[in-house]
Order: C-alpha cells, then sequence, then structure tokens
C-alpha cells in the first residue's frame, strides 16, 4: 500500500506544470509554442522573464523534494525515493497534459538536493562547470546526471542509486532530441532567445 501511495503522490504532485502555469499566468505566451517546445525552466527562459524561469526552477525542484519529504513523513525510507521518482516520471508523463512533460532536470535537482543532498552537490557543480564552459543547458544536465549517478554509485546505498539512476536514464531519453541537436551543432545556448539562431 505503501509503494502504490508514494507513487501516486509523486506522480500527481510531478505531474504539475509549473512552467506552463507560471508563464500563462504572468501574461507570457504558451511554453509548448516556443524555444524547444518544453515545458522547463530552460524553455521559460527564452520568453526573457528571468523571474518566470527562476521560479519554474523553484516550483519544478521543489515538487519532487516535497513528495519526498511527505512519503518520507508518511511511511519512511525508502518511499521518499520511489516518491521522487515518480514525480520525475509524472514532470515527464503529466495526465494533465496528454503525458507530453518536460526533460525533467529542475525536478531531478530537487529531488537530490532535498534527499541525497551530496549527490546534489556534486550534479550542480557538474551543471555550473559544464553550463559556463559550453552555455548549453541539456549537455550540462546530461553530463551532471551521469556524473551523479556515478557517486551515488560510489557513496549512497543503493536505494538512492536505483532512484539516480532511473532519473538519469530518463533524463536521457527525454533528451534524444537536444542529444541529435548537440550533435548535428543546431542545439541552443543558454541566453538565446526564442527566435535566435543557434
Ligand atoms: O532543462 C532542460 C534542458 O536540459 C533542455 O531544455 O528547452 O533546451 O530543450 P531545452
Amino acid at each position: 500500500m505503501a509503494i502504490a501511495l508514494s507513487i501516486l503522490l509523486g506522480y500527481l504532485l510531478g505531474s504539475i506544470p509549473f512552467g506552463l502555469l507560471l508563464t500563462r499566468l504572468t501574461g507570457g505566451p504558451d511554453i509548448r509554442e516556443i524555444g524547444s517546445g518544453n515545458i522547463g525552466a530552460t524553455n521559460v527562459l527564452r520568453t526573457g522573464n528571468k523571474a518566470v524561469a527562476a521560479l519554474t526552477l523553484l516550483f519544478d525542484a521543489g515538487k519532487a523534494a516535497g513528495a519526498g519529504w511527505i512519503a518520507l513523513s508518511l511511511f519512511g525510507e525508502p518511499f521518499h525515493f520511489i516518491a521522487a521518482a515518480a514525480a520525475l516520471f509524472g514532470h515527464c508523463y503529466p495526465v494533465w497534459l496528454k503525458f507530453k512533460g518536460g526533460k525533467g532536470v529542475a525536478t531531478f535537482f530537487g529531488s537530490l538536493l532535498g534527499l541525497v543532498w551530496p549527490i546534489g552537490l556534486v550534479a550542480a557543480a557538474t551543471w555550473l562547470l559544464v553550463a559556463f564552459t559550453t552555455r548549453y543547458s541539456s549537455a550540462a544536465a546530461l553530463c551532471a546526471a551521469a556524473f551523479a549517478t556515478v557517486a551515488s554509485a560510489m557513496f549512497m546505498p543503493w536505494q538512492a542509486t536505483a532512484m539516480v539512476a532511473f532519473m538519469t536514464l530518463l533524463i536521457i531519453w527525454r533528451h534524444r532530441e537536444n542529444i541529435r541537436r548537440l550533435k548535428a551543432g543546431t542545439e541552443s545556448r543558454i541566453g538565446a532567445k526564442a527566435d535566435d539562431k543557434p
């Protein structure tokens, strides 16, 4: 029962598309129709509204950490990892948007910083390093996820590593278009507006 409720709780919280909601509530466009079409903070930034992008990052991260903490307080360990993993799945495949959701990066960071913070710091440092070097948000996310999995396998219990590995695989899958664009040299860099060329 605890496992089913953790999955349901995580999935429903993770399904809330904050990027889409916050952009529309502040008078912005349908985020799915600009830039990459993604509902995440990187694409919200392409509207030029940094505050809404920052809020999207915060809320998309917070929903996974929140789901984990609620599951932890209700059911104990390791259900927080299950709820957070379900939140990431919900963000990527939200019932409210006909299962067409985001790429899960902010939600991934929220899970790590909220539940296994040392791995979260490793992932954040990797993201910052790659993002500042390349200005590709997608490349930074992919490197951060891969490095977090390795760091978790080395230093964390297997339950945490299972969550991180599941999330990493899902993030790679959700970035398959970005990977194609990175290979082709057409990926948009951080700071570019929706109508800029790569
Ligand atoms: O956080 C998502 C990022 O890795 C890629 O986003 O909009 O460039 O596809 P986007």
